[in-house]
C-alpha cells in the first residue's frame, strides 16, 4: 500500500429535529479500521444518550459508505471493538438506524449497512460481499444477513463470486428500501429517516408513515429463507455450479459452510461458524495470496515517470485490424464509449470483421449482460474504412495485423502520413520490437506497445509496452485510456515477448523437454491443473492451434520437435480433432497416437525416457519462469515483482489464490528455488535453468532487480 498521508477520520454527528445523523469520513474509501470502528461505536453511544434521538441515519462519503474491513490491519491482532462487535452494538440499537449508501458499501461496509434496521441508496451505489477475492468470507455476519435479506440463492452468487451490484439491482433484491435521487444525499435520508418515525408516543407522533414500533433486526428476518431453511441441502445444491466456478475453492467451501448453518440451524449458529471460518481463511496463505495481488494491482497503477494528470483525452479512436484481436479492441473502445474507426485492407475482410463483432454483441445481449438498447448503441460507435485519411480525426490508434515486423512497419509508415502528428500510435504486438517499429514513425515519442489479450473486449490485462523513446505523455495516454476500459495495465518494457509471453515461452520449452525427457501431456497438465490453473500448457496449445506457433519456427529456423511432428502428422490441435490430445467435439482424452509420436521423437533424439514424478515436473514448469522473471526484473522490463505477479494472474490464469509466480516463489523460498534450479540445470545440462540474481543474492534483489 502506498504511504499518501490522509485526514484524520471522524464520526460527526449532527442533529435533525428527532433524527441523529452520524457522517463517517474516513479517507480515501472509509475502511473500518480500529480507529474508525471505535469512532462509530462512540457516535452511537453519544446518541444513545439522547432520550429526543428517535431514529438515527448512518451515512459515509460520495465515494463511500464503507469498502469494508481495512485490508492493511489483515494478518495482525485485532485490538479495540472488533467489526461484528459493532454490527451487533448497530442492531441492537434501540431507535431504528438507516444506513444511508452513496458511493461503494463493501464487505464489511455492506454487512455494517445490512445490520442497519433500513438502506437507502444513491442511485450510482455499488454494494458487494468481495471478500472471496481477497481469499476471505464475510466475517462479521454477511452470511447470515445477506440471505435474509435478498434470498438464498441470489446470496449464494453474490458471496462465491463476490459480485458487485448497483442500486437498481440492490433495490429489486430487495437488498435497499429506497433510493434517494436528491442532490443533498444525506438531507433526503434524514427525511426519509424522519418520514418512517416510530409510531410510539413521542415528540413527534403522528409522522406521516410510522415505521414498527421496535426495530426489526436483519437476523430476524426469516421469511426469505423459509424455503431454505426447510429443506435441507438446499444451499449444497445452489452453490454446486459457483463452487466450480470459484477463483479460490478454499474460500468458496467456506463461504457455504457458513451461509448453510446460518440457514439451516440459526442465525447464532451461523455467526460462529463464520467467525471460526473467517479467522481461518484471513490465516491462510491462500488469503495472503490475493491480498498482495490486491496491494500489487493498486502499485502497477503507479509506475515509476507516469504523470497521470499528463494524460490526453480520447474522444475518437481507431484500429487498424479487423480480425479477432481489432475486433475485440473495438468493442472495448466501443463498450468504454470511445468512438472507434476500423480500417481494413479488404471491403470482405471489414465486413467479416464488423459482422462478428456484432455476434459478438448479440450473444451478450442473449446472456443478459447488455441490453438490445445498449448493443445498438455500442455497434453504432463503430465505424469501417479502407481508407488511412479516415484516420486524421484520430486521438489514437491500436495496431493489431498480422504479427509480422514488415507488416506493421508498413502500417506504422502509413499511420505517420495519414495521423495528426500528437496522435498517439500503438501497436498491439505480442512479441515484436517496439522500437524498430516507433523507428518508422518521425516522432517515435507517440509510439508504444498495447498488448491486449484474447478476447480483448473481455480479459482484464493489458502489456502497455513502453518504447526508448515513448515520452511520458504518450505513456500516460495509453495507461488511462486502459483504465477507462475497466482493465489493468501494467507497464514494461520493450524485449522479446515482454513480460507475460516471454516467460510462457520458458515454461513452453520445459514442456517440450519433459515430453522428451518421459512424461506426456496428459500428466503435465494433470500437475499444472493440481496447481490451479484452468488448463494445462498443452490443453491450451491445442486450443490456440499448434500451426500458428509451428509456421513461426519454421520462419525462424528454430524447432519444438515434438509440437513439430505432431504437426507433420497434421494435428494442428482442437480444430483438426487432434493435437497432443484428441478430441470429441471438445471433449479431450489422452490420445495413444501421441504417446507413439513422443516415444519416437524421443528416440530419434537418443533420449532414454525415463519416469518423471509430479514434484518435477512442477518444478521444471514453474521454476524456470520465476529465474526468467528475476531476469525481467533485473534488465528492468518490469518495474516490481508484483506487476509480473499481476500479468500472470489477470493474463495468463495464474491461480490468484497463489499469488502469482513471483510471490509463490517467495512463498516456497527464494533459496528452496535456487536450489531447485541448480539440481534441474545439473541433471538436464540446461544452462538456462542456473538461479540468477534475484534468487540467489544474499537478502534478495529489490523491485528494480539490483541486488539490495
Ligand atoms: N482497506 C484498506 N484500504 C483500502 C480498502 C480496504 N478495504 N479498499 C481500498 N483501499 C485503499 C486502496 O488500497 C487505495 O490505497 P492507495 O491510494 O494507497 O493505493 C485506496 O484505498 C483507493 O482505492 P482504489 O485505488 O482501489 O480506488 P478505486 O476508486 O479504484 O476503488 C474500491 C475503490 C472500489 C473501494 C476498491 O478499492 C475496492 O474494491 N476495495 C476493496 C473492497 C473490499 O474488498 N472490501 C472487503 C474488505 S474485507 C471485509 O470487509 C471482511 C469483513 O467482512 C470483515
Amino acid at each position: 500500500m502506498s504511504t499518501t498521508t490522509h485526514p484524520t477520520p471522524q464520526a460527526a454527528i449532527t442533529v435533525h429535529g428527532p433524527v441523529a445523523l452520524i457522517t463517517l469520513e474516513a479517507p480515501p474509501v472509509n475502511a473500518l479500521g480500529q480507529s474508525v470502528r471505535q469512532l462509530l461505536a462512540n457516535a452511537l453511544e453519544e446518541i444513545r444518550a439522547h432520550q429526543a434521538i428517535r431514529a438515527v441515519v448512518l451515512t459515509g462519503t460520495d465515494r463511500a459508505f464503507s469498502a469494508g474491513a481495512d485490508i492493511t490491519e489483515f494478518g495482525g491482532t485485532t485490538t479495540g471493538i472488533t467489526l461484528p462487535e459493532l454490527v451487533d452494538r448497530l442492531e441492537d440499537f434501540p431507535v431504528p438506524v438507516t444506513a444511508a449508501i452513496a458511493g461503494v458499501a463493501l464487505g464489511g461496509g455492506l454487512e455494517l449497512a445490512m445490520a442497519a434496521h433500513s438502506r437507502v441508496a444513491h442511485p450510482d451505489a455499488t454494494l458487494g460481499l468481495p471478500e472471496i477475492t481477497l481469499g476471505i468470507i464475510p466475517g462479521a455476519g454477511g452470511t447470515g444477513m445477506l440471505p435474509r435479506l435478498v434470498g438464498a440463492e441470489r446470496a449464494v452468487d453474490m458471496i462465491l463470486s463476490g459480485r458487485r451490484i448497483g442500486t437498481t439491482t440492490a433495490v429489486e433484491y430487495g437488498l435497499v428500501d429506497a433510493v434517494l435521487h436528491s442532490g443533498d444525499f444525506a438531507g433526503a435520508a434524514v427525511a426519509w429517516a424522519a418520514s418512517r418515525l416510530p409510531a410510539t408516543p413521542g415528540p413527534t407522533e403522528g409522522a406521516p408513515t410510522p415505521g414498527p414500533a421496535t426495530p426489526t433486526r436483519t437476523r430476524d428476518r426469516t421469511e426469505k429463507i423459509a424455503d431454505a431453511a426447510a429443506r435441507p441441502g438446499t444451499i449444497a445444491k445452489l452453490a454446486s455450479g459457483p463452487l466450480r466456478k470459484a477463483k479460490d475453492p478454499y474460500a468458496a467451501r467456506a463461504a457455504v459452510e457458513a451461509i448453510t448453518a446460518g440457514i439451516e440451524e440459526e442465525f447464532d449458529a451461523g455467526a460462529t461458524a463464520e467467525r471460526r471460518l473467517f479467522l481461518e481463511r484471513v490465516a491462510s496463505p491462500e488469503a495472503a495470496a490475493q491480498r498482495h495481488l490486491f496491494a500489487a494491482e493498486r502499485a502497477t497503477r503507479k509506475p515509476a515517470g507516469l504523470d497521470a494528470t499528463s494524460a490526453r483525452d480520447i474522444g475518437q479512436a481507431a484500429v487498424i485490424g479487423a480480425g479477432t484481436m481489432g475486433g475485440g479492441i473495438a468493442l472495448a473502445l466501443a463498450t468504454a464509449g470511445v468512438p472507434v474507426i476500423v480500417v481494413e485492407t479488404r471491403q470482405e475482410a471489414l465486413d467479416h470483421g464488423l459482422a462478428q463483432v456484432r455476434r459478438n454483441l448479440d450473444v451478450s445481449v442473449s446472456h443478459g449482460s447488455r441490453t438490445s438498447g445498449q448493443a445498438d448503441e455500442q455497434f453504432a460507435r463503430i465505424t469501417g474504412t479502407l481508407d488511412y485519411a479516415d484516420l486524421a480525426a484520430a486521438d489514437l490508434v491500436v495496431e493489431a495485423a498480422f504479427e509480422d515486423l514488415d507488416v506493421k512497419k508498413d502500417i506504422f509508415a502509413r499511420l505517420d502520413a495519414n495521423t495528426r502528428p500528437d496522435a498517439v500510435l500503438a501497436t498491439n504486438t505480442s512479441y515484436l520490437d517496439v522500437d524498430a517499429i516507433a523507428a518508422t514513425v518521425a516522432d517515435p515519442g507517440r509510439v508504444l506497445g498495447m498488448h491486449f489479450f484474447s478476447p480483448a473486449n473481455v480479459m482484464e490485462l493489458v502489456e502497455v509496452v513502453r518504447g526508448a523513446r515513448t515520452t511520458p505523455q504518450t505513456l500516460a495516454t495509453a495507461v488511462a485510456l486502459g483504465r477507462r476500459l475497466g482493465k489493468c495495465p501494467v507497464v514494461v518494457g520493450v524485449c522479446h515477448g515482454f513480460v507475460g509471453n516471454r516467460m510462457l515461452e520458458v515454461r513452453g520449452r520445459q514442456a517440450e523437454a519433459l515430453l522428451l525427457e518421459g512424461a506426456l501431456p496428459g500428466q503435465v497438465d494433470d500437475v499444472l491443473t493440481g496447481f490451479g490453473f484452468r488448463m494445462g500448457p498443452f490443453a491450451m496449445a491445442d486450443m490456440a492451434g499448434l500451426d500458428i506457433g509451428w509456421r513461426n519456427r519454421t520462419s525462424q529456423g528454430t524447432t519444438a520437435p515434438v509440437s513439430d511432428a505432431l504437426c507433420e502428422a497434421g494435428r494442428f490441435g482442437q480444430k483438426t480433432g487432434s493435437g497432443f490430445f484428441a478430441y470429441d467435439g471438445r471433449e479431450r482424452s489422452d490420445d495413444p497416437e501421441t504417446t507413439r509420436i513422443i516415444e519416437r521423437v524421443s528416440a530419434e533424439q537418443g533420449i532414454d525416457r525415463r519416469d518423471i514424478g509430479s514434484e518435477e515436473i512442477l518444478e521444471r514448469l514453474l521454476y524456470p519462469m520465476v529465474n526468467e522473471g528475476g531476469r525481467i526484473l533485473a534488465e528492468g522490463i518490469a518495474e516490481r515483482p508484483g506487476d509480473i505477479d499481476v500479468i500472470w494472474v489477470k493474463g495468463y490464469n495464474w491461480p490468484a489464490y497463489r499469488g502469482g509466480p513471483m510471490f509463490h516463489a517467495e512463498a516456497v523460498g527464494r533459496g528452496h528455488v535456487a536450489e531447485r534450479l541448480v539440481h534441474h540445470a545439473e541433471a538436464t545440462g540446461d544452462e538456462t535453468l542456473r538461479p540468477v540474481a534475484w534468487l540467489t543474492a544474499p537478502g534478495g534483489v529489490d523491485g528494480a532487480g539490483a541486488p539490495r
